[in-house]
């Protein structure tokens, strides 16, 4: 089976190394050379602190990398039999690509969505084959993280929900049923909590002091605050917002330092500046 995945970002090509890990001859492909050079670059750097920390030999590790391919040509998903699209979450964007792929991919290849709250029926709406098109929400680090959310448009099929449903197991993923509606279930409920964190440091209470608490209070892995520099804050911001116009609910407002940190490009880790600052 062979799988392709659009967008050489952090879940894009998160979910690469994870379909390559699974024994899946696996192409990644997004528009930008660079990206993918960026992208390459940090899986090579993951595998030699796992090699060196002897999760992983080298000899697993050079297997996995040469099941991964790389292309910025769409044409290069005409051979696969499962689409994962991850480009960013904007719904032009996602249209658009689906557009791109109904040209290309086999009449019977499933074209998932790793939208994390976007509408399955909508991105259906603009292939010829609204049938094949569901959702698969990853959660980063896609290698990772065990869940996958599994979401169904109005015209996504049974046949093609059993494939993507087996298709998640086989990468090791546990998978939920969850509605479509914004947010689905997990950033409908982790992403207003963050979005609370958020109001909490504009009104003047530290990152640290928020983060420990969450930390000790209710044993997550991270505090919110670092949570949101981890994922970044422009996708946050961006799921908050989904909710925000998508329940047209006020209860969703996203905070405005979210706001105001976006615009300075305060992004979280990946920028070297979010909640915290980084090396
Ligand atoms: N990509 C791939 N693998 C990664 C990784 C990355 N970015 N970051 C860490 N890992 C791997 C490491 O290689 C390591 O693997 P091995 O054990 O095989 O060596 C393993 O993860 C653990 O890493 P570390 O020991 O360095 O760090 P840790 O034990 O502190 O765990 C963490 C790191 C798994 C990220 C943990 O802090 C955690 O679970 N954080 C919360 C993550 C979370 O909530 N994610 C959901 C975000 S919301 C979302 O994704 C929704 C959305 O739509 C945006």
């Amino acid at each position: 089976m062979k799988i392709a995945v659009i967008g050489a970002g952090l879940m894009g090509s998160g979910i690469t190394q994870q379909c390559a890990q699974a024994g899946f001859s696996t192409v990644n492909i997004d528009a930008f050379a660079a990206a993918q050079e960026k992208a390459k670059a940090t899986l090579a750097a993951l595998f030699e602190r796992k090699v060196a920390k002897g999760r992983l030999t080298t000899e697993e590790a050079d297997a996995i990398l040469s099941r991964i391919s790389y292309s910025t040509d769409y044409a290069a998903a005409g051979e696969a039999d499962i689409v994962i699209e991850a480009v960013p979450e904007k719904i032009d964007l996602k249209k658009a690509v689906f557009k791109q792929l109904d040209a290309v991919c086999k009449a019977e290849a499933l074209l998932l969505s790793n939208t994390s709250g976007l509408s399955i029926s909508e991105i259906g709406s603009v292939t010829k084959r609204p049938q094949q098109v569901m959702g698969t929400h990853f959660f980063y680090p896609a290698p990772v993280m065990k869940l996958v959310e599994l979401i169904r448009g109005l015209a996504t099929s049974d046949e093609v929900y059993t494939q993507a449903k087996a298709f998640m197991h086989s990468l090791g993923k546990t998978t939920v049923d969850a509605p479509e509606y914004p947010g689905f279930i997990v950033n409908r409920i982790l992403v207003p909590m963050q979005n609370e964190a958020a109001y909490m440091v504009m009104e003047g209470c530290s990152p640290e002091d928020v983060d420990t608490a969450m930390k000790l209070g209710t044993n997550m892995p991270m505090g919110p605050c670092e949570l949101t520099d981890f994922v970044g804050i422009d996708v946050m911001l961006a799921t908050m917002t989904g909710l925000y116009e998508g329940f047209h609910d006020s209860k969703y407002r996203p905070c405005p330092l979210l706001e105001r940190m976006v615009k300075a490009g305060r992004l979280g880790r990946k920028s070297g500046q979010g909640f915290y600052t980084y090396k």
